[in-house]
């Protein structure tokens, strides 16, 4: 087998830049001139949209209209948003709801999963899972004097019982983009008479969900990632339709109350998803998080997944053929059907190594002891890119 040269990397990813039928929603994002950004996995970049509604809220919305703004706008944000997030993650109209950030919202999901398995005294949690789910994880479990027990994803299906009340786990590893068997888990936990809770911090925007299809109970997942939302944007949460009547979360804010402007003393829950809002939306960051959504129009979620494919599979192909011999090892599924939307590499030093990446205009981030992580989003990122990506990781490497 001969190994291409940069050149003909160069050119065959100038042809699928071509024939890309994403190539222009590029151009809605407003991406420093270069710079490669390669950790929409982290932080997605910023929509002229945003940018432009923003300035639209400031001036016209807050200035001008001050307070009249909630009525005319604000106050039905947190579900028109939840709204168009929804079908990124296989879910129906009315079932998501933008709010808080994923730490609290993983809370409130939790919390209601456990209330609704009264008698079950563990939570079971992936070991891999980012360390925030398994600090909420935790903490649930020590309110209710309950058991966490964390093992690895592929062995939830034998740890889940009739102890069981809740499984919690993120769809897409966020270390290295392995995608779990979401359908095994849920169908196991469901078997056992336990709910799910899903974290699809990674994979809202990149990668295909089926919430509904699952029949998974909750989910939870960030608005900065691949959904572009900015610095700090809220995430969302999901409930099953079958569970949103009887759902309780313990956070019982003002905006979960059925008749928030009535000012009852006493708390009676929304009907439907709205009961797992907590208090005020951050508008502006809302705001931000629902222009940049609109990247999103007329883009299926089928090209989503196809370009993400396709960009993670040339990287994984120029890795085999160019990196692996100059220190890289790969550290994300080869199989691409097992692979989300970022390509982690370990590398020794690679703390350093993404520390020269930035020297040399390329984002992209590093997860301790040793990994590099980067973020192939199929929204703005180009075949082009992932090849000079690599040829400077191949520099880079040779030089270490
Ligand atoms: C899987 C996963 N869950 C949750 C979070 C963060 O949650 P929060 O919005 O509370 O910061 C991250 C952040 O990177 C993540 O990777």
């Amino acid at each position: 087998m001969t190994t291409a040269t940069w050149d003909q990397y160069e050119d065959e990813a100038r042809r699928l830049d071509a024939a890309d039928p994403l190539a222009a929603v590029r151009a809605r994002f407003d991406i420093p001139e270069g710079i490669l950004y390669f950790d929409g996995n982290s932080l997605g970049p910023l929509t002229h949209e945003s940018r432009r509604v923003l300035h639209r809220t400031i001036e016209h919305e807050w200035r001008e209209r001050l307070i009249r703004s909630w009525d005319e706008d604000w106050l039905a944000m947190p579900s028109r948003v939840g709204d168009l997030i929804a079908p990124l993650i296989g879910a129906a109209p009315g079932t998501v709801i933008c709010a808080d950030n994923t730490s609290i919202n993983l809370h409130k999901a939790l919390m209601s999963a456990v209330a609704m398995r009264p008698g079950r005294d563990e939570i079971v949690a992936d070991v891999n899972n980012f360390p925030t789910d398994i600090y909420i994880a935790r903490s649930v479990a020590e309110q209710h004097g309950m058991t966490l027990t964390l093992v690895k994803a592929s062995q939830i299906p034998s740890a889940v019982s009739s102890r069981t009340a809740v499984v919690t786990a993120t769809h897409v590893d966020y270390r290295s983009a392995h995608i779990l068997h979401a359908d095994e888990i849920t169908a196991a936990a469901h078997a056992a008479g336990a709910m799910v809770v899903w974290d699809l911090a990674h994979s809202a925007g990149a990668v295909p969900v089926d919430l509904a299809g699952l029949d998974a109970d909750l989910a939870v997942g960030c608005g900065y990632k691949y959904l572009n939302g900015g610095p700090g944007a809220p995430a969302f949460i999901y409930a099953a339709p079958r569970i949103l009547a009887d759902a309780t979360q313990p956070l019982h804010g003002w905006w979960a109350h059925a008749e928030p402007f009535a000012f009852e003393t006493g708390f009676r829950p929304a009907v439907g998803i709205k009961r797992f809002l907590t208090g005020t939306a951050t508008v502006l960051s809302m705001k931000s998080l629902e222009a940049a959504l609109s990247a999103f129009s007329g883009v299926t979620i089928d090209q989503l997944r196809a370009k993400s494919v396709s960009l993670t599979e040339l990287f994984i192909r120029m890795w085999d053929e160019q990196l692996q011999t100059v220190g890289y090892t790969l550290g994300s599924p080869q199989d691409p059907d097992h692979r989300g939307s970022h390509v982690a590499l370990g590398f020794a030093g690679g703390k350093q190594l993404v520390a020269d990446l930035a020297g040399a205009g390329i984002i992209a981030d590093f997860r301790p002891p040793d990994l590099v992580r980067f973020g192939f989003a199929p929204l703005y990122n180009t075949h082009l890119e992932t090849v000079q990506l690599a040829r400077k990781l191949a520099e880079l490497g040779s030089a270490h």
